[in-house]
């Protein structure tokens, strides 16, 4: 893969606030469970102690290779790098975790897809580009076309309401069926049209960032890999050791919040409400906008 300026992969949100509630300086394994462009691992690394170690999880092989060439330096001292890449789900991480006899000091979640994945244009995460509608992270299972194929008026409603508050949900999930009868559905172009007939111009576009970002969430099974994930790691968290987790839609922060709340008697949860991008990140970085960042640490 050719290689990528830094900045065009994407832009890390919330880099100052996640580092400093990973306490880098002070413990001796960590976890970056989505790797991306590697901007918030690159700033863990400037700051971890000599003899501490970063897993970090990407399920996107893109997002590895990227990082490979980032940290090449880091990479080639073998044993010794402090960097230990890892192409798989992040709800294996426990299991990684646990096979190596570790404890974790820090773990950072920073959900959802990349810049570099949105604006990629052959794998259909956004609408704003013809592609085939396939969304996986990984090349595994269900691609976002099947779903439209497959799955019932019902369950399609149902998908455009948990994952996105669609409130045409129903009306969208009707007319998708209705339309495959015709042609099965195979492009972005194909999810387009249905939108475009379906509701009036001027709630075209976030209807269709609502029915991707829906369908993406189905795809990749995020929720429930993000609920697996918090639940199985709480037990290996060492004393003291922290979750960051940042979510960009209300399932997810749910989810967290909920998590958090219901572990009580392990966990203490650090940010009573959720923290936000301050005003200045969101004008330089749009993506930030939308993110919360809450923060749990293991009692002692
Ligand atoms: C918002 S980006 C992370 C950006 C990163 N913090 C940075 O600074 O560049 C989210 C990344 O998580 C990955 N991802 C999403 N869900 C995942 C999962 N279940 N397991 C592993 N990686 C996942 C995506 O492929 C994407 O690269």
């Amino acid at each position: 893969m050719a290689r990528l300026n830094v900045e065009t992969y994407h832009t890390p949100v919330m880099l100052r606030e996640c580092i400093e509630h990973l306490a880098v300086t002070q413990g001796r394994v960590f976890v970056d469970g989505t790797l991306g462009g590697g901007g918030h691992t690159s700033a863990m690394l400037e700051q971890i102690s000599g003899d501490a170690r970063i897993f970090a999880f990407d399920a996107d092989e893109k997002a590895i290779e990227h990082c490979q060439i980032r940290f090449e330096d880091e990479l080639l001292r073998g044993d010794a790098s402090r960097l230990i890449l890892v192409h798989d789900n992040f709800d294996t991480m426990a299991s990684h975790i646990s096979e190596r006899g570790l404890h974790l000091n820090g773990v950072l979640l920073d959900l959802g897809v990349s810049s570099f994945q949105f604006d990629h244009h052959h794998r259909g995460f956004s609408f704003r580009h013809m592609a085939p509608l396939d969304m996986r992270f990984m090349p595994e299972g269900e691609t976002a076309a099947d779903i439209l194929n497959i799955r019932t008026d019902q369950e399609l409603a149902q998908i455009f309401r948990d994952y996105a508050d669609e409130t045409q949900a129903w009306r969208l999930a009707k007319a998708i069926v209705q339309r495959r009868h015709l042609a099965p559905f195979a492009t972005t172009a194909d999810l387009r049209d249905i939108v475009i007939q379906q509701i009036p111009p001027q709630h075209q576009p976030k209807t269709m960032a609502r029915l991707f970002q829906a369908l993406r969430i189905a795809v990749n099974r995020e929720l429930q890999r993000l609920e697996d994930t918090l639940t199985s790691i709480i037990p290996l968290l060492a004393p003291g050791g922290r979750i960051v987790v940042m979510s960009y839609h209300s399932g997810e922060d749910r989810i967290v919040k909920n998590i958090f709340r219901s572990n009580g008697p392990t966990l203490t949860t650090i940010t009573k409400k959720a923290v936000e991008a301050s005003p200045h990140e969101v004008r330089d970085n749009p993506r930030a906008r939308s993110a919360r960042l809450r923060v749990a640490e293991r009692r002692a």
